[in-house]
């Protein structure tokens, strides 16, 4: 059996750099907290807990801290996070992916101007809710092409677009088209970050070109799930795991190459373990 891993599989810089960030504070900081697990996986969230890192969840949870550190995970925050840790005196340490503190700038900046905001993502993710959080007037989400149809504001208005850094490039192009043809005054900004656009590319171009395609990542991952829309669009025979207990006990038996990539909060040693199983398979 052929194997081919992504070379984009796994761990993005963004989430490295907030993952190493709350490891860096462990030890030097007594009472730690995340806002919101660090990221999509339970295998790194369980052991932080075992090093005494705790997750607040809401601004009703964090009301109950009176002291300790809050490290912003790579999603980031609305504003009135920052100011709830802020009057609440207690420190913050930020690891928000640049990536997406550069969208926090551009709708804060735009939105300041009169524009209205439109997102393109999933309005229950926290890396939107935290996008939304940061305009000063009228914003929307939309999440599908469908939505987009059905969008209607007064002719005049100006609209700055957006979207979250890990929606599916394809359809933000579609959905833009869509935005385009009804005439409004739109500045579009294609903020879906270069990681996720390289992945996805890479995952749509392996999954044509095996018999079964693995995308491992956390069933809450949300480029996960992107990764696995993309790659079932090509591979009849393409399988969401979350590690590698996951996995069916055989491949169909057409099954001759198999492609694995792997969402952005996926360590390492995860996707290891799926290509030695895979590998051990074929050699049955
Ligand atoms: Fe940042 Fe892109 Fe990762 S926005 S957190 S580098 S998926």
């Amino acid at each position: 059996m052929k194997i081919i891993v992504a070379e984009h599989a796994g761990f993005c810089f963004g989430v490295t750099k907030a993952v190493e960030t709350v490891y860096e504070q462990i030890g030097k900081k007594s009472n730690l907290y995340t806002y919101g697990p660090i990221i999509h996986n339970e295998s790194v969230v369980a052991d932080l807990e075992r090093k005494n890192v705790k997750v607040v969840n809401t601004p009703q949870e964090l009301a109950e801290i009176r002291n300790g550190t809050i490290v912003i995970r790579s999603h980031g925050v609305s504003r009135s996070v920052y100011n709830q840790i802020k009057s609440q005196g207690l420190e913050c340490v930020d690891a928000t992916c640049p990536f997406v503190k550069r969208i926090h700038t551009i709708v804060d900046e735009e939105s300041a101007n009169g524009k209205t905001i439109i997102v393109i993502g999933n309005p229950t993710h926290p890396e939107v809710e935290g996008i939304v959080g940061w305009t000063n007037g009228p914003v929307f989400v939309i999440e599908t092409p469908e939505e987009a149809q059905k969008f209607k504001v007064s002719a005049d208005t100006e609209i700055c677009l957006v979207s979250q850094t890990t929606y599916n490039y394809n359809k933000f192009k579609d959905t833009v088209e869509i935005f385009k043809q009804k005439g409004y005054n739109i500045n579009i900004v294609n903020t879906i970050c270069s990681a996720t656009e390289e992945r996805q590319t890479e995952a749509d171009r392996i999954a044509g070109e095996v018999d079964a395609m693995i995308v491992i990542g956390g069933a809450h991952s949300s480029n996960t799930r992107k990764l696995y829309e993309i790659c079932s669009q090509k591979c009849a025979y393409t399988y969401f795991i979350q590690t590698v207990d996951d996995l069916p006990g055989e491949f169909p038996q057409e099954v001759k190459t198999v492609g694995i990539t792997a969402g952005a909060s996926t360590p390492k040693n995860i996707i290891e373990e799926v290509q030695t199983y895979v590998r051990t398979k074929s050699d049955i």
